[in-house]
């Protein structure tokens, strides 16, 4: 697939991908929604990719929200399908990846790009950044998850006061709030996540695909989150890594995992 809006970097095994509409805040359209999919599921089959980050192009979004003029005059029947068939294309295709993704939050993060990224395992944002979902001052509520996100992330009163005001946050009250795990300068902010990635990279792939599965268990209403800890844990005890990394603790060197 040619990418029209998204564009991928690739670099010390760290796969950036920047959302590319800044002339409409890289609002999430149907393509666009399209192009990431792709876009992550590429990232995720490539072995050399161990972290994957993503942004918004230009200096003031993120992402400002799906696409309205794409769905302003959608039916309930078409509503529904546009939301269920958001969320299983990106936004839990994001949550449930075996990569780890990061959302470095360049600017406005509103409605679905909120949602986009609170659908990646954790964020960064800049000093500029603003967040919020402001679905209810247009009459609809955040269809791609953020109901369900926004709570387990910074807890329900402050979720519903949140949705409800239809307000913002900066990237202050979002570290407060728990939504990001750090604020620095726009300048700082790639360098930041870059290197977080770099952390990231140095440990178990293999490992890290299982904490990810293992974590977002707890979250899941069908599942049972310490039985899939057990199940996981076990698991790796039959991988290449695990033995790679307990002979490397033992002969004290660095571990050099074959991502097996
Ligand atoms: N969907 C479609 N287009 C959008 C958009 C969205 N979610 N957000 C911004 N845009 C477009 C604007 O329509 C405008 O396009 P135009 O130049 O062709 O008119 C362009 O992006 C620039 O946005 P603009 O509103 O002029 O910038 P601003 O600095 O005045 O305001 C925001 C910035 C983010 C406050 C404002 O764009 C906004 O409120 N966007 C919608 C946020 C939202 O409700 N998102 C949830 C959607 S469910």
């Amino acid at each position: 697939m040619d990418f029209e809006n998204i564009y991928i970097e690739e670099e010390n095994q760290i796969g950036t991908i920047t959302i590319d509409r800044p002339q409409k805040l890289n609002a999430l359209n149907k393509r666009t929604i399209e192009e990431l999919h792709v876009a992550f599921k590429e990232l995720d089959d490539d072995a050399q990719i161990k972290v994957i980050i993503i942004t918004g192009s230009g200096e003031k979004a993120f992402v400002a929200g799906a696409d309205i003029s794409e769905f302003a005059d959608f039916s309930v029947s078409e509503a529904k399908r546009l939301s269920a068939e958001g969320q299983e294309r990106l936004f839990d295709l994001v949550e449930n990846l075996s990569t780890p993704v990061i959302a470095a939050i360049n600017g406005f993060a509103l409605g679905g790009g909120l949602e986009l990224a609170m659908a990646c395992h954790f964020r960064v944002a800049s000093t500029n950044a603003k967040m919020g979902l402001p679905e209810v001052s247009l009459g609809v509520i955040p269809g791609y998850g953020g109901t369900q996100r926004l709570p387990q992330l910074i807890g329900k009163g402050r979720a519903m006061e949140l949705i409800m005001t239809a307000g913002m946050i900066d990237g202050g009250t979002a570290v407060e709030y728990g939504l990001v795990n750090h604020v620095v300068s726009p300048e700082e902010l790639l360098p930041l996540c870059v290197k977080i990635a770099g952390r990231i990279s140095n440990n178990s792939s293999v490992a890290i695909k299982h904490a990810i599965k293992a974590v977002n268990a707890g979250f899941k209403y069908d599942v049972d989150g310490y039985a899939a800890e057990i199940e996981a844990f076990g698991t790796c005890f039959g991988t290449d890594d695990f033995k790679e990394g307990t002979s490397a603790f033992l002969e004290k060197r660095k571990a050099d995992f074959p991502g097996s």
